[in-house]
């Protein structure tokens, strides 16, 4: 069995006598998109910078690659990392800042380095504007760069905390995209710090959601969502004499219900509805309107952040 690329085992960081982080364990397996979500000042960043070595944890491990890298340096050009801070010089335009790091690397092939750089450019939507000097570069374009910059290397892995954070709703997309294809085109291992639940909800296989720097919930992301969601749908008939003879046999199927008025939300497991719906239909019931409600990362999310924990409701057959 292949070793994960990642393997933070009883991880502790204490800051001035603070526990930011209390005992933390998970695992990212080569080629996943793992998201790491949680509040503001949940962990995020700090676990992050203890997987990058540059913040010794109190105690427990953090391998990258099967070992630490604030000790192995070699082990750092298989890692690509996107931070807030994105590390560009403004003063040099996309070309040059991607060809300082590809230097910085060790490409000392000028023409292979020119194609990389290209390639780059490209992947990222960039080539038309790489003579532009980066200082005058939107936040868009300098996140993209910033991206590009990360792969120089071709990195195994890819660390970003809040690569689309202050992004316009495209340029979200472009960079999502971007994410998934170096998943799945590159081979790359993402770890995806990220606020944006719909952006992880698309992306990550996985997530681990960090609450006080614990790791309140670590899961597939359908399997999270499915072990606590609650999918409903709306009836609404046209009087609550249908309303109640629909009740009458939701009770008698023993399915989950609330009245209210003439409307009936039914809370149901499986996605085959119709099983539900053509009975009702049958019986001659009017229905005028069917409204469907399904649970997102986002109410699984805030859930989990509010409450700890959450017990997943029990289904009736
Ligand atoms: N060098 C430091 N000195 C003091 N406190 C720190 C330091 N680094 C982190 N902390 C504290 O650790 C906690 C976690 O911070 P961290 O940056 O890891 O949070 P985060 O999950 O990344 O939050 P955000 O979503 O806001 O980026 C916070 O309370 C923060 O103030
Ligand atoms: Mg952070």
């Amino acid at each position: 069995m292949k070793q994960p690329v990642i393997i933070v085992n009883n991880l502790v960081k204490k800051i001035n006598n603070k526990l930011v982080l209390n005992n933390i364990s998970f695992n990212v397996e080569r080629r996943e998109i793992f998201g790491y979500l949680g509040p503001n000042g949940a962990g995020k960043t700090t676990t992050l910078r203890i997987l990058l070595g540059l913040m010794k944890p109190t105690s427990g491990k953090a391998l990258v690659l099967g070992d630490d890298l604030s000790k192995n340096i070699n082990l750092r050009r298989k890692v690509g990392v996107v931070l807030e801070n994105d590390g560009l010089y403004n003063k040099l335009t996309a070309y040059e800042n991607l060809d300082f790091y590809s230097r910085i690397y060790g490409v000392s092939n000028d023409s292979e380095r020119n194609r990389k750089i290209k390639e780059l450019l490209d992947l990222v939507g960039l080539y038309d504007e790489k003579d532009k000097k980066v200082g005058y570069y939107s936040r868009g374009m300098r996140r993209r760069l910033a991206i590009a910059r990360a792969l120089i290397h071709d990195p195994e892995i890819v660390f970003m905390d809040e690569p689309t954070s202050g992004l316009d709703p495209e340029a979200k997309i472009t960079i999502r995209n971007l994410i998934s294809q170096l998943a799945k085109e590159r081979d790359a291992t993402i770890f995806l710090i990220s606020h944006d639940l719909d952006e992880v909800e698309r992306l990550c296989s996985r997530v681990a959601i960090l609450v006080n720097g614990r790791i309140a919930a670590l899961n597939t992301t359908r399997k999270l969502i499915h072990s606590l969601e609650r999918k409903s749908i709306e009836i609404t008939f046209k009087n609550m004499e249908d309303a109640m003879e629909a009740a009458k046999y939701l009770d008698n199927k023993r399915i989950l219900y609330n009245l209210h008025g003439n409307s009936i939300r039914i809370f149901y497991q499986d996605s085959n509805i119709s099983r539900i719906l053509k009975p009702l239909a049958i019986m001659g019931l009017k229905i005028i309107d069917i409204k469907r409600n399904e649970e997102s990362l986002y109410n699984v999310y805030l859930k989990i952040v509010r409450g700890g924990k959450y017990e997943p409701h029990i289904y009736p057959n």
